[in-house]
């Protein structure tokens, strides 16, 4: 049976995540810090065995896996938002909260995990389609997820030579906890259903880069071959309006 650990399965992506490997037969390591929710999960499917921890605390991620376990898929998913909404008024403690959460962790992960990762496996690294433009408020968010991306980049030329693949997913905007709390509009906005099946299919053909929904990510991508100083002008505008 394939194995995968997945962090951030208690909630959102994650969940759907763990349900959609489950369903595929693999055996899963589900992550989050909200035990209950995570042996509701493993009560409703018997392939999932529940992992509860806090992603900032460094012994808890090393001590939170049998180190006999081979593994060979990682999703490295977990994450939190918050926006900065006074950039004059910076809030650092934000700004410190974010990164750890978002991309310290990861470095954690990678260091407690990675020895456990089989040959021919795959690592994935949840950024977000907010990595392609600048966009307001998202200080801290983009700036993590920036770091995961280029994070991703590097991990997939540095372990090629160990047979490992790298995936680096950016969503979209997807249904899930994280953004109901949002007061903007979010196009093309999708289920985490959807959102499982199309990183679950991008693993399986161990390609770089997942993203989706296509009709949003590719407009993205095309405002992201602007200069600078026209997405510029154009995020001032869109700001004002
Ligand atoms: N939803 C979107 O539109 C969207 C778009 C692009 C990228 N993403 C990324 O996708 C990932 C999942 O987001 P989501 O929308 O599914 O959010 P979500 O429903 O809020 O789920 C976040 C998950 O991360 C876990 N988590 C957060 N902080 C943690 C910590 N310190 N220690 C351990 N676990 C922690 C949460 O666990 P507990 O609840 O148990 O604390 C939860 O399982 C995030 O990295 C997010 O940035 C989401």
């Amino acid at each position: 049976m394939n194995t995968v650990l997945i962090t951030g399965a208690s909630s959102g992506i994650g969940e759907s995540l763990a349900k959609y490997y489950a369903e595929q037969g693999f055996c899963v390591y589900a992550c989050g810090r909200n035990q209950e929710k995570l042996t509701a999960l493993s009560q409703q499917h018997s392939q999932i065995t529940p992992l509860a921890f806090d992603l900032n605390d460094k012994a808890a991620i090393f001590g939170a896996l049998d180190k006999n376990v081979k593994l060979d898929h990682i999703i490295l998913n977990a994450g939190t938002c918050e926006y900065i909404d006074n950039a004059k008024q910076f809030d650092g403690d934000l700004f410190a909260r974010v990164i750890n959460t978002n991309l310290i962790s990861v470095g954690y992960c990678l260091e407690a995990w990675l020895p456990q990762l089989n040959s021919g496996g795959q690592l994935g690294l949840m950024s977000s389609s907010a990595v392609y433009v600048p966009l307001t408020r998202a200080e801290a968010y983009g700036a993590s997820k920036a770091g995961v991306s280029y994070l991703a980049k590097t991990l997939s030329i540095d372990l090629a030579s160990n047979n490992i693949g790298v995936s680096c997913i950016h969503p979209g905007f997807v249904e899930t906890p994280l953004t109901d709390k949002n007061d903007f509009p979010m196009p093309s906005r999708i289920t985490s259903v959807q959102a499982a099946q199309a990183i679950y299919l991008g693993m399986k053909q161990k390609r770089y880069d997942i993203h989706f929904p296509r009709r949003f990510t590719l407009v993205l991508k095309t405002f992201a071959l602007l200069p600078f100083f026209i997405w510029r002008k154009l995020a001032i505008r869109m700001i004002k309006e």
